[in-house]
């Protein structure tokens, strides 16, 4: 059998972990979500979400995917064997989905980088911003063209492997969309009337909790954390025993909420000084940014840097899921890397087309009352990823605990984690699984 590949070094396994869970989650999805359910509410249920069930369960996925060396398929038959196995196809299959529509809107940052250089986007004013997304995505060509491009980018970089492909490219850029972010920020909360958006963004008003809410704003934690289907599993088997699994879970989470926050600050603050509407949807950041540029010093120069930046995330992300299939056929049935990023890649290119036409020319058609591209993102998000954390934390806190609290203690400071693992137990155990059937049905019922 040939070595499997491994990251380079810790804080290259990091970098290629926050790189998938930093994406468009962060930047499109949670601005979007908080504008439409109440703004410091969701930011609220959001990060508590993360720092108590979206950590342990990635922490779980971290852990069994070192503790197997394989992807969540083989890595359930090999530590749980029997029927377990069906667990992990379950994620193989959903990643597929979520790439299918991640791509699509990852092919609007592409679209945009054209804009921004072309000029298109200069001096932009609100309704101006506003009717340039419209025209976009409602153009029957376009998109499609930018979602097989954005595909092919995907491709390419899990073609040329783990370490090289996507390690070195999440570690020269991560750090530079951090601080253009900051930069952003800073331009952003020093415009008039600013202060509105950061009271919206920042002082939660409990009143407005609904079972909608709190259903968004769990699936949005999983959906940034990457966790839910394997993807974890899958960047958790190619690191080696050195690294410290409970910090780098926590530096994920960290940086990963960091980067959302930042994003939600820098959006309300221009929406409001706008005149914008917080609840306008997914066009939400596609819509505020270029009004920011169109009215700052250099604006067009951010506009293209922000773009191009924008674009390298969703690629580090989208690289996340489309490696958990290829790992799959690569480990399962001996398929070649390229031949199994090709082929995948083009059948997810396929899926997401219907996607892609639901927001022009398809507008009419629905699936349980919803548009394909949310009808996609509802099903992955709202239910798969869930029950694919239950199953997950059922799986981690019963049926493999000893052999993964085994794997967490190949530590030096073995001591050091001994209650925060009896916590991690429990949450798996226990607060995980009940926590989220109770979020699910609030959701559906309430
Ligand atoms: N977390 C990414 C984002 O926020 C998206 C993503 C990458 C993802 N891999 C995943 C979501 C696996 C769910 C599961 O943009």
């Amino acid at each position: 059998m040939h070595e499997r590949e491994q990251w380079k070094s810790r804080t290259g396994f990091i970098l290629a972990a926050a790189g998938s869970a930093v994406g468009l989650g962060n930047v499109w999805r949670f601005p979007y979500l908080a504008g439409e359910h109440g703004g410091g509410v969701f930011l609220a249920l959001y990060l508590v979400f993360v720092f108590t069930i979206g950590i342990s369960i990635l922490l779980a996925e971290l852990t069994i995917g070192r503790a197997a060396k394989r992807q969540p398929a083989g890595a359930f038959r090999v530590l749980g064997g029997g029927r377990w196995h069906a667990a992990g196809y379950f994620g193989v299959a959903a990643a597929f989905f979520v790439l299918s529509f991640y791509s699509v809107v990852g092919g609007w940052t592409l679209a945009y980088i054209v804009k921004a250089v072309s000029g298109g986007l200069d001096g932009a004013t609100a309704a101006g911003a506003g009717q340039t997304f419209t025209t976009l995505i409602a153009d029957p060509l376009k998109p499609l063209a930018y979602h097989g491009a954005f595909m092919a980018l995907t491709i390419v970089v899990v073609l040329r492997g783990v370490a090289s492909g996507i390690e070195a490219t999440s570690k020269l850029l991560m750090p530079a969309l951090f601080i253009l972010l900051l930069v952003l920020v800073g331009r952003a909360v020093t415009l008039p009337n600013a202060g509105a958006g950061l009271a919206f963004y920042l002082q939660p008003d409990f009143q407005k909790v609904t079972g909608a809410t709190v259903i968004a704003a769990l699936s949005q934690a999983f959906f940034s954390l990457s966790v839910g289907l394997g993807a974890m599993i899958t960047y958790g088997s190619y690191l080696s025993m050195r690294e410290s699994l409970p910090k780098s879970a926590a530096w994920i989470a960290v940086i990963d909420s960091g980067v959302a926050f930042l994003a939600g600050l820098m959006i309300f603050a221009a929406v409001f000084a706008f005149g914008l509407d917080p609840a306008a949807g997914p066009g939400l950041t596609f819509v505020t940014l270029p009004t920011i540029f169109g009215q700052m010093p250099g604006g067009p120069l951010f506009a293209v840097a922000f773009f191009v930046l924008l674009a390298v995330a969703a690629l580090t992300s989208a690289v996340s899921l489309l490696e958990v299939a290829v790992a799959y056929l690569i480990d399962e049935h001996g398929v070649s890397r390229s031949g199994a990023a090709l082929l995948l890649g083009v059948i997810i290119f396929i899926l997401g087309i219907p996607s892609s036409l639901s927001l022009g020319v398809w507008r009419d058609f629905t699936l349980f009352g919803l548009g394909v591209m949310d009808f996609m993102d509802g099903a992955t998000t709202k239910v798969i990823m869930p029950l694919g954390s239950i199953l997950l934390s059922l799986f981690a806190g019963w049926v493999v605990y000893p052999r993964l609290a085994r794997e967490l203690m190949h530590l030096r400071s073995g001591e050091r984690i001994a209650i925060p693992l009896r916590v991690w137990g429990i949450v798996c155990k226990y607060l995980g699984p009940l926590g989220i059937v109770w979020i699910m049905a609030a959701g559906l019922f309430f």
